[in-house]
């Protein structure tokens, strides 16, 4: 009678069967593929974790102990396909999952948008303490809403504010407009299309931004997860600063007395710095994470820009 064998099984498939197994595997896989992070992770792990979370409805926050409960094998198939996907496309999940998680809130999102992680949320979470007094905030304005996350943040952080939003992209708007639906926030926030404070005629106690701020030749170097993204989110043009130097000349006729402008130039403090010498500015510190976040006094900008 003929030996029975069986069947030969991949090894490192056959083992990974508990969540930590198939995070492990994950990981190595994405790191394999040569992907690139940033999108609210920075290591293969932590995004290998997060996608199999994000699949299987769980919290980012849940006790190590479930890393070793025993998945399903349509739970394994369905985690290990989309880090396939995402390995493969070199898409960042957010776009293949069509959710962001931002400042603990989700956030529709695709390629019509840039995907949030400007640290100016965690400044929001603290209602902008010690720099604003938060009872006297009733206008805001949130400039390159793209997904629309800062002026949906900044809603929550001042239950008392009504917020304009701007985008020059028309496709942005409409998911901006699909994440203010979907938080219930459509009768205190307004979108806009237009260029910069082109569309706005109020003034503001809290200007908010993230502007574009990479240049040509640095915007030709990116990884595909930084090219999936829309290219007006990201590329101010030949000089990172245009729109961002523009914000500043032009913030001091659109804020009240007491106002502030709070702007993420990310890696480009030094250049602002270079570029307006004579402003006096704060440069919050970010326990969390990030740098780069811009802070102007309308007093400051009006001494130096006027209204
Ligand atoms: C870096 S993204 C920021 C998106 C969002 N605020 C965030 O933090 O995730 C910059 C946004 O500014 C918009 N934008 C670029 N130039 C603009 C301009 N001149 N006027 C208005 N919006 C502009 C882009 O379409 C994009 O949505």
């Amino acid at each position: 009678m003929a030996e029975r064998h069986a069947e030969p099984r991949e090894p490192e498939a056959a083992a990974a069967s508990r969540l930590v197994d198939v995070i492990r595997l994950g990981a190595t896989r994405l790191a394999t593929a040569g992907c690139v992070f940033g999108h609210g992770t920075d290591n293969a792990l932590d995004e290998a974790r997060a996608m199999a979370c994000q699949v299987l409805g769980l919290t980012l926050e849940m006790p190590d102990v479930y890393l070793n409960a025993q998945l399903a094998s349509w739970e394994r198939a369905a985690v290990l396909n989309l880090i396939g996907q995402r390995a493969t496309s070199r898409q960042p999940a957010a776009y293949l999952l069509g959710e962001a998680w931002y400042m603990g809130m989700p956030f529709t999102v695709d390629p019509r948008v840039l995907i949030p992680r400007s640290p100016i949320g965690q400044l929001l979470e603290r209602r902008l303490e010690p720099w604003m007094d938060a009872s006297g905030v009733r206008r805001i304005v949130d400039i390159g809403t793209g997904s629309g996350a800062l002026a949906i943040i900044a809603a929550y952080a001042f239950p008392g504010a009504m917020v304009d939003a701007v985008d020059l992209s028309a496709a942005a708007l409409e998911v901006a407009a699909c994440n203010i639906q979907r938080h219930g926030l459509a009768r205190r926030i307004t979108l806009h299309q237009g260029d910069l404070f082109a569309p706005l005629a109020d003034t503001y106690d809290l200007i908010l931004s993230n502007p574009p701020y990479l240049d040509e030749a640095e915007y030709a170097t990116l990884p595909p997860e930084y090219l999936a993204e829309p290219r007006l989110g990201l590329l101010a043009g030949h000089d990172a600063l245009a729109v961002a130097g523009r914000i500043i000349q032009e913030a001091a006729s659109f804020l009240n007395e007491e106002g502030l402008l709070v702007m993420d130039v990310g890696g480009r403090q030094l250049d602002m710095e270079t570029r307006f010498p004579d402003l006096p500015c704060t440069w919050p510190w970010f326990d969390r994470g990030g740098d780069g976040v811009l802070l102007a006094f309308a007093s400051d900008l009006q001494a130096h820009y006027g209204r």
